[in-house]
């Protein structure tokens, strides 16, 4: 069997932006959101593309989870501009907007919910693509999928395809010094989950194994520091890295059933992506184990990395998941859905659209452990209260 392992050309460091500077082109249309732009970062993007005598120009209407809609809207403006480059600057949800509505710039005709990774689209005839992150956690800049909403259902779903991995992703610090602690902790949970569920999908590959590896270590050292001390340069830079790392190893293996029940709660209750699948993930980690020995063993090999070995899997499995929460209670990302502040009302009002969402949602097939509706009801129920997985 032919596997094939896609990332783009990363620059990180300190000044990684000045790779701007070695870019051959004339128009670069920045995609950027409202707050971020406020912050000054995309004008930073263009001052230094000005400077080299190109033409640019600023887009901030993303907004987080972005709908099929504001895509639309995006790919209008890269035409009206003509980009040869589309600069994204922002989290994923920014990221996620200049990708797909970069396959709608260059094919009009694409329904992005039907996108499949075996599509031939043809991409890079108009445009480029570069992505420089602002947040810590998604990894959508060394990723081929794209996290889109239905405008009208309100579904999140995920899609991908090997054309969309950007040409160059840019790691640079200074553009994440700000991000504000809960989004550290949300985000880099998200990193956390991309890497520990890259390392049990079924997809999973050598390639992704050692990316993984080396993100959940980064992870469990570096998160606690970027959020003891918001302004540790050092720890900021690891955890934008640790979060590529992730990106590599999920993208090119597949998340698994933390994101599925994940991108349900983003849908239906609006809750952040990094603190929907970051809650979800020892939950899945203590149902998997149990079922799957494969999986067992390597969320085992994955707790060795942090010092856990119980007496078999399924024991340090347990721990491992145990310890998850235990980073998550230092960080103050929630461990369930009372703690997240999410009303018993709401929850039950909602409990059907979350079981039906997370059901149709992609990650689910790549989770090690086969499951149905009645089992993901249930695990949604143990959420809610914090309650471990024992079925
Ligand atoms: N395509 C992929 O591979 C992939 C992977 C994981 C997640 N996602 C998707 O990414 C989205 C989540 O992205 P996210 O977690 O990066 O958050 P986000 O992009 O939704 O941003 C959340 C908020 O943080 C603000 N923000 C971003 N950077 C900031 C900074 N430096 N300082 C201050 N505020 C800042 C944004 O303006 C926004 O208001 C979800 O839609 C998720 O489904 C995609
Ligand atoms: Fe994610």
């Amino acid at each position: 069997m032919v596997w094939w392992f896609a990332v783009p050309k990363i620059v990180f460091g300190d000044d990684a932006l000045s790779e701007l500077e070695q870019l051959v082109g004339k128009r670069a249309l920045i995609i950027t959101d409202k707050v971020i732009n406020k912050l000054g970062l995309a004008e930073k993007v263009s001052d230094l593309l000005c400077n080299n005598q190109w033409a640019t120009a600023i887009w901030d209407g993303a907004v987080p989870d972005p709908k099929v809609s504001t895509v639309k809207e995006a790919a209008g403006a890269m035409k009206a501009f003509g980009a040869d480059w589309i600069i994204a600057v922002g989290g994923g949800s920014v990221m996620d907007t200049a990708k797909a509505a970069w396959v709608l710039y260059e094919k009009p005709d694409v329904e992005l919910e039907a996108l499949t990774p075996f599509d031939e689209l043809g991409l890079r005839a108009k445009a480029k693509l570069i992505c420089i992150p602002t947040t810590t956690g998604t990894g959508s800049e060394a990723t081929k999928a794209i996290v889109i909403r239905d405008d009208e259902t309100g579904r999140k779903f995920a899609t991908m395809n090997p054309e969309l991995t950007p040409d160059i992703a840019i790691l640079d610090p200074e553009f994440v010094v700000g991000l504000p602690k809960e989004l550290t902790a949300y985000t880099g949970m998200d990193a956390l989950t991309h890497a520990i569920e890259g390392y049990v999908s079924v997809w999973k590959n050598d390639f992704s194994d050692g990316s993984s590896l080396q993100a959940v270590k980064m992870v469990f050292e570096w998160l606690p520091k970027s959020i003891e001390d918001l302004t540790d340069l050092e720890a900021r830079e690891k955890m934008l890295v640790a979060a590529c790392l992730a990106g590599m190893s999920f993208g090119n293996s597949q998340a698994a059933l933390a994101h599925s029940l994940g991108h349900s709660m983003g849908s239906v209750l609006r809750t952040h992506h990094g603190l929907s699948v970051g809650m979800a993930l020892p939950y899945t980690i203590e149902f998997n184990c149990t079922e799957s020995e494969e999986a067992a063993a390597q969320y085992s090999e994955l707790a060795g990395l942090i010092g856990i070995r119980e007496k078999d899997d399924v024991a340090t499995s347990m721990k491992f998941a145990e310890a998850i929460r235990e980073l998550m209670v230092k960080i103050g990302s929630p461990t369930s859905f009372k703690e997240a502040g999410v009303k018993k009302k709401d929850f039950k009002a909602g409990l059907e659209k979350l079981v039906e969402f997370a059901m149709m949602d992609s990650s689910l097939t790549m989770n090690p452990r086969n499951t149905d509706s009645n089992e993901l009801r249930k695990l949604y129920k143990y959420m809610f209260d914090g309650k471990r997985i024992d079925f």
